[in-house]
């Protein structure tokens, strides 16, 4: 199995989960991957993270964690304590239990490029546990797109309230994909749970700025 046909791309990034340990510390949390050439990838760690922390602690392994799961996407950001890992074969890191493949990847460099560092993978090996074949749905992804979104006002709210005000009106419109197009009580649940957070996000700040 070559990285490519597990979707890696050097044009498109690949959200994945991504597991890193240091020490007894295990952090896990979505992140892309872009392929730089057939033998490395890299991933844009975001400074004031825990992955990033880890990683300038001097991390020297890590999991990709493949996955189409809306519900592993969002546990890893808001419930990390209950996700379950399993023993990685190659690496320290673990790997996240229930998810279609894992990449084991070295890390061979870490570039400090000023709001993020460029961290250059190995792979050490790559485990496909299920073959899938999965009708394209539309509830999912927008779940994980207002996760994207989410996680982009933590990381701006500090210093732009207006972009952080368009950001939660994206996750409404997501929020209606979602309703529009499934029942399930879990995907409503969580994208819903998404915009309430990022609306008590929103007001925290403006309460402090008035303040
Ligand atoms: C689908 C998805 C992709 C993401 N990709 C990245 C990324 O490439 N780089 C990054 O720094 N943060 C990315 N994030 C945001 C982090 O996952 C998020 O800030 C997370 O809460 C960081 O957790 P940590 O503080 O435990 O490291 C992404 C979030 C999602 C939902």
């Amino acid at each position: 199995m070559r990285l490519r046909d597990l979707g890696f791309s050097k044009l498109t990034y690949s959200e994945i989960i991504l597991t890193i340990s240091h020490d007894d510390a295990i952090n896990v949390a979505p992140m892309g991957v872009l392929l730089e050439d057939d033998k490395r990838l890299s991933l844009r760690v975001y400074k004031g993270q825990r992955t990033c922390e880890l990683i300038v602690k001097g991390a020297i392994d890590c999991v990709l964690n493949i996955t189409c799961s809306s519900t592993l996407f969002y546990d890893a950001v808001f419930k990390k304590s209950e996700i379950s890992y399993s023993p990685s074969e190659t690496v320290s890191s673990p790997r996240v239990r229930g998810c279609d493949a894992y990449v084991e990847c070295s890390v061979i460099d870490v570039e400090d490029c000023g709001e993020y560092v460029r961290v250059l993978l190995k792979p050490q090996l790559i485990r496909v546990s299920r073959k899938i074949i999965k009708a394209y749905n539309r509830a999912e992804p927008a779940v994980i797109e207002a996760l994207v979104c989410f996680t982009k006002i933590l990381h701006l709210i500090k210093n732009n309230v207006e972009m952080a005000e368009s950001l939660k009106e994206r996750i409404k419109i997501f929020r209606e994909i979602v309703y529009h197009s499934t029942r399930n009580k879990k995907l409503r649940m969580m994208v819903t749970e998404i915009l309430e957070r990022a609306e008590e996000v929103i007001r925290e700040k403006k309460a402090m700025d008035k303040h």
